[in-house]
């Protein structure tokens, strides 16, 4: 039987989901924390440990969640992921797509020099021009969005309205990472997540927020939207500029009715999503995974 190994320190009802949908696939799947995973120049032993595969790598591995730690903790958890790719085991998604979409940075610059829409945006060391971005945006009629760069569901995320919350713009282990916010159309907040699978448009749901941050960790609510085309197109594009096998997409209409890519999330969850739409997420990703990657390996 082909074993998968899903990369996850909390794996819950998405761990629960996939493991099913390996199942039905005839792919038994287990559970592996990246922290507990090791390189080894070591003679003929496997250069990468992961426990509970010490004999033989993964046939797949799946990742659902990458810890936080230090830049040395990081770089580790990242290298692994390269080096099973490297042996030729499939990474979904794999680790160049997850390093350039958790550094936010990394993704603005990406989608803008694709041509794609993103907000303004700028990401810096020195907290005189951090500074004097925000003030410059201020005295511009705009409010300004401060972000941790390796930050997800909405954790850390600032507005800074008027000149007196300049106190709070601090940044996030050194660096600032300011962007403009975007007015959204229509009543109260909203934004759009998008489900991109191997280049399509899979599902789609509405995020309302109880303020202006529309992540459902946050409490936001999750609504069915029958999506246009411009968008999908959109989502589609910012997939395949970050080059990942699937992605979530966060998107915004503008009050001028322009859209735009707010965030390419490499592990997105989808248990909102799901909620809210009649086809197995778990399943397509699977499905994807096992036919695209692992029938094509002759694995
Ligand atoms: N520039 C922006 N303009 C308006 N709203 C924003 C902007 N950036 C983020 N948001 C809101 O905050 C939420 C979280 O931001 P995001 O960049 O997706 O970070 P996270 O990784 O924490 O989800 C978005 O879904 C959106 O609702
Ligand atoms: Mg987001």
């Amino acid at each position: 039987m082909r074993r998968i190994a899903i990369i996850t320190d909390d794996p819950g009802w998405h761990g629960k989901q996939l493991c099913r949908a390996f199942a039905e696939r005839g792919c038994s799947a287990e559970y592996v924390s990246l922290t507990a995973c090791r390189l080894q120049v070591n003679g003929d032993a496997l250069p990468v440990l992961i426990p509970g595969f010490e004999t033989r790598l993964p046939d797949a591995v799946f990742v659902r969640g990458v810890p936080g730690g230090s830049l040395e903790e990081v770089v580790l958890y990242l290298d692994i992921l390269h080096a099973l790719k490297t042996l030729g085991v499939p990474v979904y998604n794999d680790g160049r797509a997850i390093e350039a979409s958790v550094d936010k940075g990394m993704t603005s610059f990406l989608l803008h020099n694709a041509g794609l829409p993103t907000p303004m945006t700028w990401v810096l060391r020195d907290s005189d021009q951090a500074l004097a971005i925000a003030e410059q945006e201020l005295s511009g009629g705009h409010y300004l969005i401060s972000k941790p760069l390796f930050g997800s569901q909405g954790e850390g995320i600032r507005r800074i309205e008027k000149s007196t919350d300049l106190m709070w713009l601090t940044s996030s282990h050194g660096i600032y990472y300011l962007q403009r916010f975007v007015e959204c159309d229509g009543d109260g907040y909203s934004d759009v997540r998008v489900f991109v699978i191997n280049g399509k448009a899979v599902a789609a749901m509405r995020r309302r927020g109880i303020s202006w941050l529309n992540n459902v960790a946050r409490g936001a609510s999750c609504e069915t939207i029958d999506l246009h085309s411009e968008m999908a197109e959109l989502a589609v594009k910012a997939t395949e500029t970050l080059n990942m096998d699937y992605a979530g997409v966060d998107i915004i209409q503008d009050a001028d009715g322009r859209h735009v890519v707010i965030e390419v999330n490499s592990v997105p969850a989808w248990k909102g999503l799901q909620s809210v739409c009649s086809l197995n997420i778990a399943e397509c990703l699977v499905n994807d995974l096992v036919d695209r990657h692992m029938n094509k390996a002759g694995r």
